[in-house]
């Protein structure tokens, strides 16, 4: 990228950077390309994977650890966030997935109960418990950006996407009905970006992901997105040149979303 400094003296907080395949991983270090100073967060449980101060240690930033779930978590996340960065913060990604019943195959007509809640409560409510709790601590400096990364499941079926497909809707609606009022009151902006079908750990997770993600490719006029890609779309909704963009999903898919269907895949029913 060619663009410079598009995020200097900017304060972040990114979650959900797991390895390097992980979306975060790539908004990381295109942020800290950008100049921005950010803390990394993850919950403690992916902390053993040990992979993430690596990314620190390349970005400058510090980790805390926090269960997105947990509200006195993300309370001691943001307090120390301010303290290590010096001020307020200006961007938040939320980059959380997670669902019991896709990691354990469960079909969507035979879920498991307990598990559709996790699945709600880290995949979605997370998303509010983080901005509630910002709001309270007026932690968001004005025309501060958070995104959340999103997946079309949310409008249109796709069968072995199961319970996250309820979640993302949920978190979709998080995004416009708290967009309203950060946005009414303090001038903040709250956005997911639906971004194609991507090569992580959460990615994976989805059963026939490899096919999926072939399909997904020959449908999308420019084909898949990628991580990168996703990354630096992250950066300008974090950037001051999209400020009066909120409370929308924005689709970063190669067009995929507004394709019937492409020659591509045409050509196999022929
Ligand atoms: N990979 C795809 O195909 C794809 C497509 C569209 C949207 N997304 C979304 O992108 C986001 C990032 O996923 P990814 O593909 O980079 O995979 P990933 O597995 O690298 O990231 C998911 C992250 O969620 C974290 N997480 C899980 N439970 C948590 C909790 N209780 N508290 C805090 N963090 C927790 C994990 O530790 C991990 O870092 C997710 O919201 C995912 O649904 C992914």
């Amino acid at each position: 990228m060619s663009v410079k400094n598009l995020l200097e003296g900017k304060r972040g907080i990114i979650f959900g950077a797991l390895n390097e395949h992980s979306i975060a991983w790539k908004v990381a270090e295109q942020a800290h390309a950008q100049g921005a100073r950010f803390t990394l967060t993850n919950a403690p449980i992916a902390m053993r994977m040990g992979e993430l101060q690596n990314l620190a240690d390349f970005c400058k930033s510090e980790v805390i650890p926090a269960d997105a779930t947990s509200v006195e978590d993300l309370e001691n996340l943001i307090a120390k966030s301010m303290e290590i960065l010096g001020g307020k913060i200006d961007f938040v990604l939320h980059s959380i997935g997670m669902s019991p019943n896709v990691r354990k195959g469960k079909s969507y007509d035979d879920l498991n109960y307990d598990w559709f809640q996790k699945t709600m409560d880290v995949s979605a409510v997370s998303l509010h418990k983080l901005l509630q709790v910002a709001k309270k601590m007026d932690a968001i400096n004005e025309w501060g950006s958070v995104v959340a990364l999103t997946y079309i499941a949310a409008q249109r079926v796709f069968p072995d996407y199961s319970d996250m497909a309820d979640a993302k809707s949920l978190l979709e609606s998080i995004t416009r009905s708290f967009g309203y009022h950060y946005g009414v009151e303090k001038k903040v902006r709250i956005n997911t970006i639906s971004q194609s079908p991507t090569p992580t750990t959460a990615g994976s997770g989805v059963s026939g992901f490899n096919a999926f993600i072939s399909y997904a490719e020959d449908m999308s006029p420019l084909g898949n997105a990628s991580a990168l890609d996703c990354a630096n779309y992250c950066i300008t909704m974090f950037s001051d040149l999209t400020k009066y963009v909120t409370m929308q999903n924005l689709f970063h898919d190669g067009g995929f979303s507004n394709t019937g269907v492409s020659r591509k895949v045409m050509d196999r029913f022929m």
